[in-house]
């Protein structure tokens, strides 16, 4: 834990506020049966300002007035409590929370509804995410109120109410030193997990028992868990693009795709890659594998300062469309593939996302009408793909498959960074992995 790097993003969060009051809650615990709980996993922006894992935890942020008053970090959090730590384990407390994660105080979770009235008594701005919990929403409103309560003594609730999150989400789209390394980290495991799945792959597998690969290569090495729910697509699978049974038998000759990443400290990383079950591409699957490739490498040099976040879909899509037309998917003309958009057929979603404490990251894409500037610290994922499902006018030979090839990608000041790249790629790569673990 870096508590400089937390306590940086909570001062530049208290700066963009102005004046008021911000209320980040974590998120609840959620039930899977009766006590039985799903894995707990921390609100994606209380855990950005904290770093902090326990559930019922409320982050409060308070600016200062610029005259008397100094900005305030204030954590409130679980008590000690030695009977529930037997049962559920440690537990921080109060004071010791606000000393291991530098903020300037720390209360009891018991106190909050009786202290956000205190703390919001007289500020101009609630800052909050409105509409994200309903549970909380009312709680904030009787807060509201009970201020409110106090007019007559000469109290006033704050009058304007706007949303944290477009705050965080500006925020969040640059990565600090620390995001950056952790999200090195969990690409190198991520990497390891499919270069696992690759050496392992045999025809008459299930694709379970690689999913179990993966898992097991991302726990190993410290991921807490996977990032998202891995798709593991053997064959015309790899055409649906959420796929995610992953129960079915792995057929030689048939493409394995994995979309997979683990998550470590909360933050995610995203690879997809696409390998042949039996260690050796057919003449078609290749001929699709190096057209998505190129697609990707052209979206890879889109990427960069300057250009926009729309410009890498737009070079994948422009080499995808003429491939298409040069293996005879699509007839015509390239003009009228990129003007009709007929390529959707074979490509139908986007060439990447931002990246970071969630999958499908924070932030916005477009500025106005326009789509957002590229810029050094920014995260995104590159993921061109081709998925050609049976039809009577495209060749049979190319029935069935499915490929996408996704790395995840830092924008620096002249280019991009592919933190992924230590996951083999290339036709080459993948086929003398694949051999060498056969031998
Ligand atoms: N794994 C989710 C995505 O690629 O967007
Ligand atoms: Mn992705
Ligand atoms: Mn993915």
């Amino acid at each position: 834990m870096n508590i400089q790097a937390f306590r940086h993003r909570r001062d530049t969060t208290l700066a963009r506020m102005g004046a008021g009051i911000a209320i980040i809650p974590t998120a609840p615990e959620q039930t899977r049966n009766r006590d039985a709980h799903f894995p707990y996993r921390a609100d994606s922006y209380a855990l950005y300002l904290s770093g902090f894992t326990e559930p019922e935890a409320v982050v409060v942020l308070i600016a200062g007035d610029g005259k008397q008053t100094q900005p305030q970090s204030i954590l409130f959090c679980r008590d000690k409590d030695e009977e529930r730590e037997i049962w559920d384990g440690f537990r921080w407390g109060p004071a010791a929370a606000a000393e291991a994660f530098g903020f300037d105080a720390a209360y009891s979770i018991s106190e909050l509804d009786a202290k956000l009235i205190e703390l919001m008594t007289n500020q101009p701005n609630l800052y909050y995410a409105i509409g994200h919990d309903a549970a909380w929403d009312t709680r904030i409103t009787h807060a509201l109120n009970g201020v409110r309560a106090q007019a007559r003594a000469g109290k006033r609730a704050p009058e304007n109410i706007r949303d944290i999150r477009s705050i965080l989400d500006a925020q969040r789209l640059f990565k600090d030193a620390f995001e950056i390394d952790l999200m090195r980290r969990a690409g190198e495991i991520s990497g390891e997990a499919h270069k696992r799945a690759m050496r392992v792959t045999r025809p008459g597998k299930y694709e379970y028992e690689i999913e179990a690969e993966l898992l097991h290569e991302f726990r190993r090495q410290g991921c807490q868990a996977p990032a998202y729910t891995s798709i593991v697509a053997g064959g015309k699978n790899a055409c649906v693009l959420h796929y995610v049974e992953n129960n079915q038998k792995l057929n030689d000759g048939d493409l394995l795709l994995i979309d997979a990443g683990g998550e470590l400290d909360g933050y995610a990383s995203d690879i997809t890659r696409t390998f042949p079950i039996n260690g050796r591409f057919s003449s078609a699957q290749r001929d699709v594998y190096q057209l998505v490739l190129n697609a990707q490498d052209a979206a890879i040099a889109a990427t960069r300062p300057g250009n926009t976040f729309h410009d890498p879909h737009d070079a994948a899509v422009k080499v995808l469309a003429q491939g298409m037309l040069d293996l005879k998917l699509l007839q015509g003309s390239l003009d009228s593939v990129l003007e009709q958009e007929s390529y959707k057929r074979f490509y139908m979603h986007r060439t990447g996302h931002w990246l970071g404490l969630d999958v499908h990251d924070a932030g916005d894409y477009k500025d106005g009408e326009d789509w957002k500037k590229l810029a050094p610290g920014m995260m995104l994922t590159i993921e061109p793909g081709c998925y050609i499902r049976p039809a009577d006018d495209v060749p049979v030979a190319f029935h069935n498959i499915g490929i996408r090839i996704e790395d995840d990608a830092l924008v620096t000041p002249t280019g991009c960074d592919i933190i992924t790249e230590a996951t083999p790629k290339t036709i080459a790569d993948i086929e003398a992995l694949m051999a060498e673990a056969r031998q």
